[in-house]
């Protein structure tokens, strides 16, 4: 009985028994290794789980040798093949992106860019009048790259419109370069710029530079992403007349990191708004480099800057420095409810007649360096008065529904029949990969301190998302594990079983939630059993890290509770999955600012914290 519930949290592929011998299977390939390795290792005779072996490497015998060599005795065809590699081996990699002259007919309505299957490189240069739109501009798209040169260059009055650009995507990597230079008058519009996107990094470069009289907005921008980076460098430099607004700047986003360089540089009575600036957010990261300096009777407004965000940090250097005659306004600035770190060096420093205003301003004194002549604070919220302390803590307590997902962590007292609780959404959004075999992994440079030969083996250019994701991940390796914590990478199952073997010996098992029913809904607790009859134990868990390869970030934590629920429709009461949670019963090395503790109240060491385990994450324990 026992067993068969610890069955029933696991599924597998009744084909799964390809185990040694089974005709037709070459005992060379890089599966079969494992399946031979996995038996070695393992004491018990408990199927494997198949959502982890559908992971291992696809290579047969053949190409992985063939890949073995090039990995270790020639890197530079490694390379060279890097498409060969990542279409046989099924790696994330981005297109390689070659720049082409290819011509487009002029004053067309594109609908969907993925399914004209276009290539814009250079598009609408020298354009009089006219207009192009884009509708579902590559929406939905995994891994999407995008690589506009050239965009609308020298037009004449000429009006672009994307009307949903990259929404909804994972991983996009999309650039212009070159929107708008040189242009007169005209329009351009972004109506709604992947919004929902997933870890996008977005880059525009000499953004409308150059251009006389011609406006450009984005009504939403980046609204209500995960992770990512956005940047423009060089947005309306030398510009004349020029109005350039975001209404909706990265509301509700996720960890994203912005930043604006040389805005507005030596531009000529541009009209700059940002009407909601970084709000909602959670721990947003903004900098403006260089924003409107030696501008000339320009008006910059942000009328909403990084309200109601959860901490964060905002670094403004040079801002409206030697700009004449400007009006710097900000209506409402990070009235947060955690407060972040702001930065300002250089404020309107040597600008003249100016009115820098700040009507709200709710983040600390950290002013460095502003003129202290012309810039008024109507209201500056000191955060550490007592009315300031209560009203943030109320409107916080309102925010956090929006900050952690609910349901994302619960008390260990949840976990009974006949709950009803709301379900995180436990769907893993991360593109799909394969492992790579242990013996190709052994000869790849795996550390911070060979990031370039790692960004020259996977085409990873200058601040390209590829850049990001294997700085990110390595720095996430690297990192010194916390109090109590043992970690490791593992970038094949073979290290995932030795690393989970050397922590709790070898008769172990693999839990994970059956499925992803119930997400984003509320479900109802069925029948809950704890696994290793309940008792504190260990457990190594291990899950995905965005990697072109499949690694996974594995570590134990002591004094745990596992347990497997059955989760049940709450209308129907029908079984729809079968969870694994892990309840940690010591939180005193978290951090005060804790999602979980956003989420449920209270704070480190003092209550015990429970979560679902996600989609292809997984906790490996004790076998019972
Ligand atoms: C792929 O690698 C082989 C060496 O194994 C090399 O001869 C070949 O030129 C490479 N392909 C490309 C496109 O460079
Ligand atoms: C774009 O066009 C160029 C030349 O026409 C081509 O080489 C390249 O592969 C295309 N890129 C994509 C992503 O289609
Ligand atoms: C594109 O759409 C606009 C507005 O919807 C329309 O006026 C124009 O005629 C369309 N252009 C083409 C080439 O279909
Ligand atoms: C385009 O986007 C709109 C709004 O997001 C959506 O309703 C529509 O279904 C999309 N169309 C296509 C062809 O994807
Ligand atoms: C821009 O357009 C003008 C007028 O059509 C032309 O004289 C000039 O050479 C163009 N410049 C570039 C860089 O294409
Ligand atoms: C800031 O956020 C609060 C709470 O959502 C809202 O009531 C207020 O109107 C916002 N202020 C501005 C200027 O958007
Ligand atoms: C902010 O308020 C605290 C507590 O009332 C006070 O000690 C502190 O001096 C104030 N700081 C400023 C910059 O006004
Ligand atoms: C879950 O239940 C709560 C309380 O009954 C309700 O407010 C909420 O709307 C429900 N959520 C969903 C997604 O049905």
């Amino acid at each position: 009985m026992l067993l068969l519930l610890l069955f029933a949290t696991l599924h597998y592929a009744p084909s799964f028994n390809v185990a040694l011998g089974v005709a037709g299977e070459n005992p060379f390939t890089p599966k079969a290794y494992l399946i031979r390795y996995w038996n070695k290792q393992i004491s018990n005779n408990f199927p494997k789980p198949s959502f982890l072996f559908d992971k291992a490497s696809p290579l047969t015998a053949a190409q992985s040798a063939a890949f073995y060599k090039l990995a270790a005795t020639d890197r530079n065809s490694l390379s060279a093949n890097l498409s060969d590699f990542c279409n046989k081996a099924n790696l994330l990699c981005f297109p390689d992106l070659s720049p082409s002259l290819e011509k487009h007919n002029d004053n067309v309505n594109f609908t969907s860019y993925l399914l004209d299957g276009q290539n814009f490189t250079n598009y609408g240069t020298g354009r009089l009048g006219g207009a192009d739109s884009f509708k579902n501009y590559s929406d939905g798209g995994n891994v999407v790259t995008n690589n506009f040169r050239r965009y609308s260059r020298n037009s004449t009055a000429h009006t672009d419109k994307f009307a949903a650009y990259a929404t909804d995507t994972n991983v996009p990597d999309e650039s212009f370069k070159g929107y708008g230079t040189t242009a007169a008058a005209g329009d351009g519009q972004f109506t709604s710029y992947n919004d929902e996107s997933n870890v996008p990094n977005l880059n525009f470069a000499a953004y409308s530079d150059n251009s006389n009289g011609r406006k450009q907005t984005f009504a939403e921008y980046a609204g209500n992403a995960n992770h990512g980076d956005q940047k423009f460098t060089s947005y309306g430099k030398n510009g004349n007349g020029a109005a350039n607004g975001f209404t909706n700047y990265g509301k509700g986003s996720n960890v994203m990191a912005s930043s604006f360089e040389n805005y507005g540089e030596t531009a000529n009575g541009g009209h700059h708004t940002f009407t909601s600036y970084g709000d909602d957010t959670n721990v947003p990261e903004n900098t403006f480099r260089n924003y409107g300096p030696e501008e000339n009777g320009a008006v910059v407004s942000f009328k909403s800057y990084r309200n109601d965000s959860n901490t964060g940090q905002d670094n403004f250097q040079s801002y409206g420095k030697k700009s004449n005659a400007a009006e710097l306004g900000f209506e409402n600035y990070g009235q947060s409810f955690n407060d972040g770190s702001s930065k300002f060096t250089g404020y309107g420093e040597h600008a003249m007649g100016q009115a820098v205003d700040f009507k709200v301003y709710g983040q600390g004194t950290t002013f460095k360096q502003y003129a202290k002549k012309g810039v008024t604070f109507a209201s500056y919220t000191n955060e550490s008065s007592p009315a300031v302390v209560a009203s943030l803590a109320a409107r916080g307590k309102k925010v956090n529904k929006w900050v952690v997902e609910p349901g994302k962590f619960f008390r260990e007292s949840m976990l009974k029949s006949g709950i009803v609780m709301p379900m995180p959404d436990i769907r893993d959004k991360l593109p799909k990969r394969s492992f790579l075999p242990r013996a190709i992994i052994s000869k790849l440079p795996f550390s911070t301190s060979k990031i370039r030969e790692m960004e020259k083996i996977f085409h990873a250019g200058q601040d390209s998302s590829m850049a990001n994701i294997l700085t990110n991940t390595l720095n996430e390796c690297e990192r010194k594990p916390s109090p109590h914590e043992t970690k490791r990478c593992v970038a094949s199952i073979e290290d995932m079983i030795d690393f989970s073997t050397s922590v709790l010996g070898r008769n172990v098992v693999v839990h994970t939630t059956e499925n992803t029913r119930g997400s984003n809904g509320n479900i109802t607790i069925g029948k809950v059993k704890g696994v290793n009859g309940g008792k504190v134990t260990k457990s190594v868990s291990c899950h995905q890290s965005l990697f072109p390869y499949m690694l996974y970030y594995c570590h134990s934590v002591p004094k745990v509770r596992v347990y497997e629920a059955v989760i049940l429709d709450p209308k129907s009461r029908a079984k729809i999955n079968n969870g694994v949670a892990i309840c940690h019963l010591d939180t005193s090395s978290w951090s005060p600012g804790h999602g979980a503790f956003i989420a449920l109240g209270s704070g480190p060491g003092k209550i015990e914290v429970c979560h679902w385990i996600f989609e292809n994450d997984m906790t490996w324990t004790i076998a019972d």
